[in-house]
């Protein structure tokens, strides 16, 4: 059974609001933002009047996401299990909602349950996107989370929120053994992934997927137009999410992914392996030379461990 949500929002904490701006109006191809007082700015994909919400601050990362429930009933029942479980779960007042109960995931991140999020008063237009994204009842795209502890997250994404796993990573990267969980809320094969490996933030990339293959050519052009740094070229994970994508950065360090053609799961899914991509999505120099500051990073702290605690 599907738990009754999707991902309706992402919020990220940046340094640099004047390059999100430019970024995500340039590069996504996305309206002219909703500017709040407080200095954040609210992007569209959809009738919605905002998915990705970029904030000030020196995180440089996704803070906060919200997923949407399905109805109030939705909302009251997974605040119960969070509560039962032992996690924290107060209502709150969230802009832009009618509902909204407030969680922390073992990660650290804010998760809002929420109902009724506001519609904005005109079509959503993009030039560089005359389909849209795909959204609606699979959600805004998918967010990938870096934390060390997937048990932790696993307790809180699917044993409590109900998330059903799609597919489980396993790979070898030089002296490092990184494992991932996929997980779906909906019929998107997924809305969130968990992997864990030593990366420097806990947002490794956020997806949105567009509504044609076209669209995701033309981004791919324009990244390398606009000198937006590449971490996989243009290619295509294997079933069963065949998703056609690349890669690049956001002005905060980690990577977006814009992509089309996602899979679906079914709610009775038997979770698989993910495998290679059977073309494309090769790593640039720069994600190579992130890879291994990373390992060499991990490296020094698994050193470091016993003469810290001997
Ligand atoms: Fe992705």
């Amino acid at each position: 059974m599907f738990p009754g949500l999707t991902l309706g929002y992402l919020i990220f904490e940046v340094s640099d609001l004047a390059a999100w701006r430019t970024f995500a109006t340039e590069m996504l191809g996305l309206p002219a933002p909703l500017e709040h007082a407080n200095g954040s700015m609210g992007f569209r994909l959809d009738d919605q009047l905002q998915r990705l919400i970029v904030k000030p601050g020196d995180a440089d990362d996704l803070v906060g996401i919200g997923l949407e429930c399905r109805d109030d009933e939705t909302l009251d029942r997974l605040a119960t299990a969070l509560a039962t479980a032992g996690y924290d779960a107060e209502a709150c007042e969230v802009m832009g909602v009618e509902r909204a109960v407030r969680s922390t995931d073992p990660s650290g991140l804010a998760v809002e349950l929420v109902v009724g999020p506001a519609r904005a008063t005109t079509p959503f237009s993009s030039d560089a996107f005359p389909d849209g994204f795909v959204t609606g009842d699979h959600g805004l795209g998918h967010a990938v989370l870096a934390y060390r502890d997937l048990a932790a997250m696993r307790r809180y994404y699917v044993e409590t929120l109900g998330f059903g796993v799609s597919d489980r990573l396993e790979q070898r990267i030089g002296p490092v053994e990184i494992r991932g969980l996929f997980l779906h809320c909906n019929p998107r094969h997924h809305s969130i992934a968990i992997l864990d490996a030593p990366l420097p933030r806990r947002c490794h990339h956020f997806m949105l997927q567009a509504a044609d293959l076209e669209s995701v050519g033309r981004a791919y052009e324009r990244a390398q137009k606009l000198g937006v740094p590449l971490s996989l070229t243009l290619g295509q994970h294997p079933d069963p999410d065949p998703t056609m994508s690349f890669y690049a950065a956001t002005p905060s360090g980690f990577d977006f992914e814009i992509g089309a053609g996602g899979g679906i799961v079914h709610e009775a899914w038997d979770a698989g392996r993910v495998k290679a991509s059977p073309w494309g999505h090769k790593p640039t120099f720069r994600l190579k030379w992130q890879t291994m500051r990373a390992l060499v990073r991990h490296r020094f702290a698994r050193r470091a461990l016993p003469a810290a605690t001997a």
